[in-house]
């Protein structure tokens, strides 16, 4: 799906007291990109997540997904728009450690009441990409991070989602499983054509998407496009962050 951006703000907290988190963005998403939102901590990224995500709407300006203006639904609207369009994966993972690995992973379908056959049929499908079939019954508190991530990532996936979200979702996870994250979300914005739209403050991770675009203090600062090589990519992202400021870059060389 599309996604255009126009002339967001949000501000939290009143008067005296008052965070301008976004202060003016304007973007594009195209169809089946895969885009990055880096900044430093604090430069508003989860904010502008949450409002393309409709979790969170902005004080002014548009949203506009495949011809929708989204900040103009009813809260039960955008409620299915979600459901029905959006994955997400966030940080922490928020898998439920009551339910085993498949209870978990199909949750999104037996919420919305979908049929056993199509259920199944999709689980299979999921747990076959990303190769962890051999996780279906185990308990979720007994998997590492690595895999409770990939098995939040099947869960995001198991609707078909339009645009995928994910916030930080390397951010728990050590070098390895981040790349085995990466790369699994890389191949599904290759199937099956899923717009993703991915916010990091990591270089590394921020390395696997098209293009990246960088925000500081609630407006874009620049943007990078990825020049078809990720080593060249990843050195401009580093590039962009020094010049940016108050990225913490020098972490993230430690850890890779
Ligand atoms: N619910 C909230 N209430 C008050 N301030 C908030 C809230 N959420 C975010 N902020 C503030 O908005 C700014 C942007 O935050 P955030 O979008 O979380 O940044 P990032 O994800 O880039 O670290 C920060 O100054 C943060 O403290
Ligand atoms: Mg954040």
């Amino acid at each position: 799906m599309q996604i255009v951006v126009k002339n967001i703000s949000k501000d939290y907290g009143k008067k005296k007291n008052a965070v301008h988190a976004i202060k003016d963005i304007s973007l594009e998403v195209e169809h089946g990109e895969f885009l990055g939102i880096m900044g430093p901590s604090g430069a508003g990224k989860t904010t502008l997540l949450n409002m393309l995500s409709t979790n969170e709407r902005p004080d002014h300006g548009q949203i506009i997904i495949d011809d929708i203006d989204i900040t103009q639904l009813h809260d039960r609207e955008q409620t299915k728009f979600r459901r029905n369009k959006m994955g997400f994966i966030y940080q922490s993972f928020e898998l439920l450690d009551s339910l085993n690995v498949k209870e978990n992973v199909i949750l999104p379908l037996a919420l919305s009441r979908s049929h056993k056959k199509l259920i199944e049929e999709r689980f299979n499908y999921m747990m076959n990409l990303l190769n962890i079939e051999k996780l279906s019954q185990r308990n979720v508190d007994e998997l590492s991070l690595g895999q409770r991530q990939i098995v939040a990532a099947a869960r995001a996936l198991i609707n078909s989602p339009e645009i995928l979200f994910a916030d930080e979702p390397t951010g728990s996870l050590d070098s390895k499983s981040a790349t085995i994250l990466l790369n699994y979300m890389q191949l599904v914005n290759q199937r099956e054509k899923t717009t993703i739209v991915m916010a990091t403050h990591d270089a590394f991770t921020a390395s696997y998407c098209q293009r990246v675009v960088f925000i500081k203090d609630g407006l874009i600062f620049s943007e990078v496009v990825n020049p078809g090589n990720r080593d060249k990519f990843f050195e401009q992202i580093i590039n962009m962050q020094r010049t940016i400021g108050g990225g913490n870059y020098f972490n993230v060389s430690q850890d890779y």
